[in-house]
C-alpha cells in the first residue's frame, strides 16, 4: 500500500439539489427520509435487513436467522430458501406485467430484439432444461464467454434457474486468461458465441474457447454450447460441442426455480488483486439478490415503468447487477447494447436512448470522456429527453466531465448518481439517493442506507475531516464477498487484515483511498495497492507483470500505471532483458503482443520502457513510486538512499 496517492487535489464546492418534482416522484425523497432510514439501520441492522428482504423479495421459506457473523464470516438469511429468478422473472408474470418489455437489446450490425417477461421466463427454462440435459446440476460451474448479446443474460438465468454457478469471463479476455478461469472454477460446461461484433468486426470467441480447451487442458469441461452470432466457420469438436440453437429445439419450456439456501453460491466473477493471479469472487443467493434488488431501487429510483440503460458488459459486476439481475427484479425494462461506444457512428448510444426511450443511463467517465470527444452536436442532434437520471462508476469522474454529463446529456435536468462500489461489494455502496442527496460534482457523496463506511488510518482510526485515508466498511452487508473461489486464506488476508483496529474488529478493506468532506461525502482518491484502473476495468500490475516475464526474452518486469485523458490510466511497463536479447522496435511490438495474448487486449502496455536494471531497494524491492514518476515525465523526488544501486535510477531518468 502507498499513501502517496491518497491525497486529495479536488476542491470542488458547487451543489446540485434534485428538482421538487423529482423528489417528490422519488422512494426516497429528502435527506431527512435518508438520515431516517440511516438511523432505522444503525439501531438495528438485523431487523433494518430482514424487514427490507421480506417486503422486497419473494421467498419460498423464510429464513430462521438474519445474519451469522463470525468476522470476517457473513451468513444472511440463514435457512431462507428462494431463487433469484423467480424473483426476476416469475414474480412479474402477472397479467399487468408479463406482456412487459423485460430485455431490449441493439445488436451492433442494426438487429435488434425484445424480450416481454413471459418471453425471457420462457427462454430461460429451456435453456435451463438443456442445461439439466447435458447433466449441469445444482452447484456444477459454468462458464459464459459470450458477447453483448441476450443470450448472455438467458445463460446466467439459466444456471441461476437450477442452482449452477455461471462464472461469465469478459469477452475481450484471450485464451490463456479464459483457461486460468476455466481451471480454477472448474466448470463442467462453457457457453459460448461463434463470435461477436465489435466495431464492425468479427470477435472470434469459439476459436478462443477452443485454444483454451487444446488438448485437454481443461479437463473438467465436458461440453461446449455456442450460440450462432456471425455464422462465420467454426470448428465444432463431435460430442464437445454442440448449437445453442439446436439444443434448444424441442426442449421445454416448463423449469421451476430451484428453491436455493440463501448462503448457496450464486456466481462466480475473477477480478484482478495485487498478486499475478485473478481471484474468483463468490457471491450467494440470497444476499446479492436483496441488495442488487434494493440498491437498484433506491440508488437508480428505478420503477417498473422504467428503461435503465446500463452500459457495462455482462462480463462485469457492472454488467451483472444492473443489467441483468437487479433491473429485472425490479420489473424494470433493461437495455443491452452489443457494441462499442462508437461502432461507426460516433452516435450511436445516443441513437439507442432515443430508439428505445431510456429513462436511466448508467456508464463509466471513460465513456463520457470520449463522448466529449465528439461534441456536443451529436448528442444534441437527438432526443434524450426521456432521461430522468444519469449514473457513473468505475473511476472517480472529474468535475469538468460531470459538469459535461450533467449539461449536455441532462440537459440540466438530471440528478446524477456517482456510484461507488466493487466487484466485491455486489452492489452500489456509496451513492447519492437521487430524489434526497444534494450533489457535489465528483463526489459519491453518502453511503447507501445500511453501510457504515468510513475513512481511516492503518490502525483503523478515523482521520480528521478532509485528510486522506483508507476506505473501509465496518459491517457486514447482504451483498458481500462471501470469500474467495479455492481460496479461503486469500479472502482474509485481502481484505481483513490490511486495517488492524486495536480492539480486534474486523474492517472490511476497500483498496481505496478516499477523504470526507465538512458534510460527511466521501470522495474517492484511486486504489492504494498495485491495482490499475483502465478505462473503468480494474488490472493488477503483478498481473501484466507475470504476463510479460513469461516471454522468454525478459529477465524481470514492472508495470506502473500513467493518467491518461480518455482511459483514466494507462500501463507503461519497465523491462530488463535477458542477455542475449537486443530492445527493437520489433521486439517492444512483440511483447506488447504477447500481453495480449496471455491477458487481452485490455491489459497492452501503451508504452514499454527497457532498462539495464530496475530501481530497487537493497532487500530487492522494486521502487514502484520512482518508476510512476518517470512514466509521468514527473520529477523523481523523496527519499533515494535506500536505493541499493542509484545508477539504475539515474540511467532510466535520462
Ligand atoms: O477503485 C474503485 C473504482 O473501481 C474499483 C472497483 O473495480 P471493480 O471491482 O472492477 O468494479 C467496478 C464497478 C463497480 C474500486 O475499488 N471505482 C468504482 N466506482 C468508483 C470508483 N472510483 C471512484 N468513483 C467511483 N464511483
Amino acid at each position: 500500500m502507498t499513501t502517496t496517492t491518497i491525497e486529495s487535489n479536488l476542491q470542488e464546492q458547487r451543489l446540485f439539489k434534485p428538482s421538487t418534482k423529482f423528489s417528490q416522484a422519488s422512494y426516497i425523497k429528502s435527506r431527512s427520509e435518508y438520515n431516517k432510514l440511516c438511523d432505522r439501520a444503525q439501531e438495528n441492522p438485523e431487523r433494518f435487513w430482514a424487514e427490507l428482504a421480506d417486503s422486497e423479495l419473494q421467498w419460498f421459506k423464510t429464513w430462521d436467522t438474519v445474519l451469522d457473523w463470525q468476522p470476517p464470516h457473513a451468513k444472511w438469511f440463514v435457512g431462507g430458501k428462494l431463487n433469484i429468478t423467480h424473483n426476476c422473472l416469475d414474480r412479474h408474470l402477472t397479467a399487468s406485467s408479463k406482456n412487459m418489455p423485460a430485455l431490449v437489446w441493439q445488436g451492433e450490425p442494426g438487429d435488434a430484439r425484445t424480450y416481454s417477461y413471459f418471453e425471457l421466463h420462457q427462454e430461460v427454462c429451456q435453456m435451463a432444461n438443456v442445461l439439466k440435459q447435458l447433466g449441469v446440476t445444482k452447484g456444477d460451474r459454468v462458464g459464459i464467454y459470450l458477447p453483448m448479446i441476450p443470450e448472455a443474460a438467458i445463460a446466467m438465468l439459466a444456471c441461476a434457474r437450477i442452482g449452477a454457478v455461471h462464472s461469465v469471463i469478459f469477452a475481450g479476455f484471450s485464451a490463456e486468461a479464459i483457461k486460468g478461469r476455466l481451471l480454477d472454477a472448474e466448470a463442467k460446461v462453457v457457453i459460448t458465441a461463434d463470435g461477436g461484433w465489435r466495431k464492425n468486426k468479427v470477435v472470434p470467441l469459439k476459436t478462443q474457447v477452443d485454444k483454451a480447451l487444446a488438448s485437454g487442458e481443461v479437463p473438467s469441461v465436458e461440453s461446449v454450447i455456442v450460440v450462432i452470432r456471425t455464422g462465420q466457420r467454426i470448428h465444432m469438436q463431435p460430442d464437445r460441442d454442440y448449437w445453442w440453437q439446436d439444443l434448444q429445439n424441442g426442449t421445454s419450456c416448463d423449469c421451476p426455480a430451484e428453491p436455493m439456501d440463501s448462503e448457496d453460491p450464486l456466481f462466480i466473477l475473477y477480478t484482478s488483486g495485487t498478486t499475478g493471479k485473478p481471484k474468483g469472487v463468490v457471491h450467494t443467493v440470497g444476499g446479492y439478490s436483496l441488495y442488487t434488488h434494493l440498491t437498484t431501487k433506491w440508488a437508480f429510483d428505478l420503477k417498473d415503468t422504467d428503461v435503465f440503460w446500463c452500459t457495462a458488459d455482462v462480463g462485469w459486476i457492472t454488467g451483472h447487477s444492473y443489467t441483468v439481475y437487479g433491473p429485472l427484479s425490479n420489473g424494470a425494462t433493461t437495455v443491452m447494447y452489443e457494441g462499442a461506444p462508437h461502432a461507426g457512428n460516433p452516435g450511436c448510444l445516443w441513437d439507442v436512448v432515443e430508439k428505445y426511450g431510456v429513462t436511466v443511463f448508467y456508464t463509466a467517465p471513460t465513456a463520457i470522456r470520449l463522448l466529449m470527444t465528439f461534441g456536443e452536436e451529436l448528442p444534441q442532434s437527438r432526443n434524450l429527453s426521456s432521461i430522468r437520471l444519469l449514473g457513473t462508476v468505475g473511476e472517480p469522474i472529474n468535475p469538468t466531465v460531470w459538469m459535461w454529463y450533467h449539461r449536455v446529456i441532462g440537459a440540466g435536468r438530471c440528478p446524477i448518481v456517482d456510484t461507488w462500489w466493487q466487484t466485491e461489494t455486489g452492489g452500489v455502496m456509496l451513492t447519492p439517493l437521487p430524489g434526497a442527496i444534494p450533489t457535489k460534482p465528483g463526489s459519491a457523496t453518502l453511503p447507501f442506507p445500511g453501510i457504515v463506511a468510513d475513512v481511516v488510518d492503518l490502525s483503523g482510526n478515523p482521520v480528521p475531516v478532509n485528510e486522506g485515508g483508507y476506505l473501509v466498511i465496518k459491517q457486514p452487508w447482504p451483498g458481500m464477498i462471501r470469500t474467495v473461489y479455492n481460496n479461503p486464506d486469500r479472502y482474509l488476508s485481502t481484505y481483513w487484515t490490511k486495517i488492524a483496529p486495536k480492539d480486534g474488529q474486523y474492517f472490511y478493506f476497500t483498496g481505496d483511498g478516499a477523504r470526507q468532506d465538512e458534510d460527511g461525502y466521501f470522495w474517492i482518491v484511486g486504489r492504494v495497492d498495485d491495482v490499475i484502473n483502465i478505462a473503468g476495468h480494474r488490472l493488477g500490475t503483478m498481473e501484466v507483470e507475470s504476463a510479460l516475464v513469461s516471454h522468454s526474452a525478459v529477465a524481470e518486469a514492472a508495470v506502473v500505471g500513467r493518467a491518461s485523458e480518455i482511459k483514466g490510466e494507462e500501463l507503461v511497463a519497465f523491462i530488463t532483458l535477458k542477455p542475449e536479447y537486443v530492445a527493437t522496435e520489433e521486439l517492444t511490438q512483440t511483447l506488447k503482443q504477447h500481453v495480449v495474448h496471455e491477458i487481452g487486449a485490455i491489459a497492452r502496455p501503451a508504452e514499454i520502457q527497457f532498462a539495464k536494471a530496475l530501481p530497487k531497494t537493497r532487500s530487492g524491492k522494486i521502487m514502484r513510486r520512482f518508476l510512476r514518476a518517470i512514466a509521468s515525465g514527473e520529477e523523481v523526488t523523496g527519499d533515494v538512499s535506500t536505493l541499493e544501486d542509484r545508477t539504475a535510477l539515474d540511467k532510466l531518468r535520462s
